[in-house]
């Protein structure tokens, strides 16, 4: 293996690890490095050996899990068998993209220590960046500075060629447009599909897009119906389905006005280094890239100024994209991007001269990819069969913009009319939540709001097996939010749920799950003492604390133990697995 050859390898989950990556990778172009970039599945692990530097950059997930295109590799590099010398001939620095709501950074800190446990040079300490912090920058540069001074150590030698300049990089793939009027490819769907992923999803025909909130409540909740006959997806309570949303029509629209393409215009990619994403198709027309691929509704990343920096004529938005691209104007283009959520489309059409001079041959390194947004599941097969539902709260709400946000992954499923045969690709994916397998464990449920989905998926599996059910749910108010009420109702009265419910703006003091679970001490202590119930929490991410509070007041008083003593019982539960919670943003 060549001595300039530099490998990179991410763990990637919203992207932004890959997008460090691919940063790092233009970095190293630039220094006229031979460089590969690659998601750790993607690449074979057995030729690690013969590599001479690898940067991993890791994100963690859940809590602190890796993400999933680098699951292969974390089973791999923690096999018992590996002998400690394996890795001693290869020099490797760890950069970790980790939320700090979550275990921080665990992935990369524990990828740091194994990788110097097999004998690898580590080149530095692990780099610990904050993923939900837009200015994770200031620890990024700082961290990248000291790799390069230390891998010019190892190698003085690389040091003497001059750097190339950004706009001196070739694109990584380049577009050949086609004449005349040949096909675009279109991805078949198989009647029986066997082996469903996220490289050969399920086309699920959309049966219902049905509003579940009172049309004058504030929020529009969702509740989604898909087809999955013939497709062999199993799934169980607490298990997640995986979507990748598409740009709404009206913005493909702009984004073609604003680059001068025609949607209707077909290309093909000739690689110049790697291989063309396999979801693109070839030919692929531009329509089906704008629409299905390039990410142009999030927020934009640095590497995004720093690339269209280099399209920039205009004297005025040259000096501006130069100000956001440098480390001192990081601030600003924070105020400008990532506070009010200003989209990379809204950001092409603040600077219009430059983006028409964008060459297409770059739209794939401008643009990330669109993600694949992950729901849990809110139905039972065993209630459903071969159906697959999913409640989403429609995510719109203003910002100091004119323009409401509008989450993109929501919008575009409400958008979804299934008279149109909508077909949706999706596929599943075990979720954090277990529930016992044991008949007669009850399990009590805390779920507010959309937190109550994966506990409506657990309660209709359950009741179809006579189980006892526990659930606790909040919603503003008992006639505009409290979704599923007659479904409840029936359970209720066939004996198969104890449902609590917490209606927040129902009167004048404010009423929540946690209130409940206080006043149902004594209940909740039996279940828990004497018949071993499981207890879930699921929402986004403030409740589960106070809900946690409440669990060891109760544990305090029902059982008249300390404080401490009380913690103890619910660390516990959650070491044990009796106590999980899932949470979002
Ligand atoms: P609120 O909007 O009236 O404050 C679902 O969103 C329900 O969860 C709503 O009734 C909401 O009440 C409530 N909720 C908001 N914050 C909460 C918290 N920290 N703990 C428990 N429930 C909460």
């Amino acid at each position: 293996m060549s001595d300039q050859a530099l490998l990179i390898l991410y763990g990637s989950q919203t992207g932004t690890a890959q997008d460090t990556a691919q940063r790092i990778a233009r970095q190293a172009k630039r220094r006229r490095l031979q460089v590969r970039t690659m998601p750790l599945d993607g690449y074979n692990i057995a030729t690690l050996i013969s590599e001479s530097t690898v940067v991993f950059v890791c994100a963690t997930t859940g809590q602190g899990d890796p993400p999933d295109n680098m699951r292969n590799f974390w089973k791999f590099i923690f096999r018992k068998a590996l002998p400690a010398g394996s890795l001693c001939q290869l020099d490797c620095a760890v950069l970790g993209l980790g939320d700090s709501s979550y275990p921080f950074n665990f992935v990369a800190k524990k990828l740091h220590k194994r990788l110097q446990q097999l004998g690898a040079s580590m080149l530095l300490p692990v780099g610990l960046a904050d993923d939900q912090h837009e200015l994770s920058d200031a620890v990024i540069d700082p961290w990248l500075l000291s790799f390069w001074q230390r891998f010019y150590t190892l190698h003085p030698s690389l040091k003497a060629l001059p750097s190339l300049k950004e706009d001196e990089l070739p694109p990584t793939f380049s577009f050949n447009f086609l004449e005349g009027d040949s096909d675009v490819a279109s991805l078949a769907t198989p009647a029986e599909q066997t082996m469903i992923s996220s490289s050969c999803p399920f086309s699920a025909k959309l049966l219902s897009n049905t509003r579940v909130t009172d049309v004058s409540h504030f929020q529009d909740v969702r509740l989604f119906d898909f087809d999955i006959t013939g497709s062999n997806i199993r799934f169980s309570a607490g298990d997640v389905v995986m979507m990748r949303p598409c740009n709404a029509a009206e913005d493909v629209q702009q984004f073609c006005q604003l680059l001068k393409l025609d949607p209707e215009s077909r290309f093909t990619l000739s690689p110049t280094e790697s291989t063309p994403p396999a979801r693109l198709l070839q030919p692929c027309s531009v329509r089906y890239l704008v629409e299905s691929y390039l990410d142009i509704a999030a927020v934009p990343r640095r590497s995004f100024f720093e690339l269209l920096l280099t399209f920039a004529t205009n004297e005025l938005e040259r000096e501006k994209l130069a100000e956001f691209s440098s480390a001192a104007g990081q601030d600003d283009l924070h105020a400008y991007c990532s506070r009010p959520r200003r989209t990379a489309l809204e950001v092409l059409a603040d600077f219009p001269h430059t983006t028409a001079e964008i060459k297409v041959d770059y739209l794939l390194d401008l643009f990330p990819e669109i993600q694949p947004r992950s729901f849990s599941i809110a139905s039972s097969l065993k209630a459903h069969p071969n159906k697959l539902q999913i409640l989403v709260a429609v995510v719109r709400y203003k910002t100091k913009l004119y323009k409401p946000r509008r989450g993109l992954c929501s919008n575009w499923l409400a958008s979804l009319n299934p008279e149109k045969e909508v077909y949706v690709p999706l596929w599943v994916k075990k979720g954090t939540l277990k529930f016992p397998k044991d008949q007669d464990t009850p399990v009590i449920m805390v779920g507010p709001g959309t937190g109550v989905a994966p506990f409506r998926s657990a309660i209709q599996e359950r009741t179809a097996e006579g189980k006892e059910n526990v659930l606790f749910f909040g919603c503003r108010s008992k006639s505009k939010d409290f979704y599923f009420k007659a479904e409840w109702e029936e359970k209720i009265k066939a004996g198969h749920l104890t449902l609590f419910t917490a209606f927040s703006r129902d009167q004048e003091n404010k009423v929540y799950v946690q209130h409940r679970i206080r006043e149902n001490a004594e209940l909740l202590m039996d279940l828990i003492a004497n018949k071993n119930a499981c207890f879930y929490i699921a929402n986004a991410k403030e409740m589960p604390g106070s809900v946690r509070d409440a669990l060891k007041t109760i544990f305090q008083q029902q059982g008249t133990v300390s404080s401490d003593a009380a913690e103890q019982m619910v660390v516990a539960m959650e070491q044990s697995g009796r106590l999980q919670s899932e949470t979002w943003s």
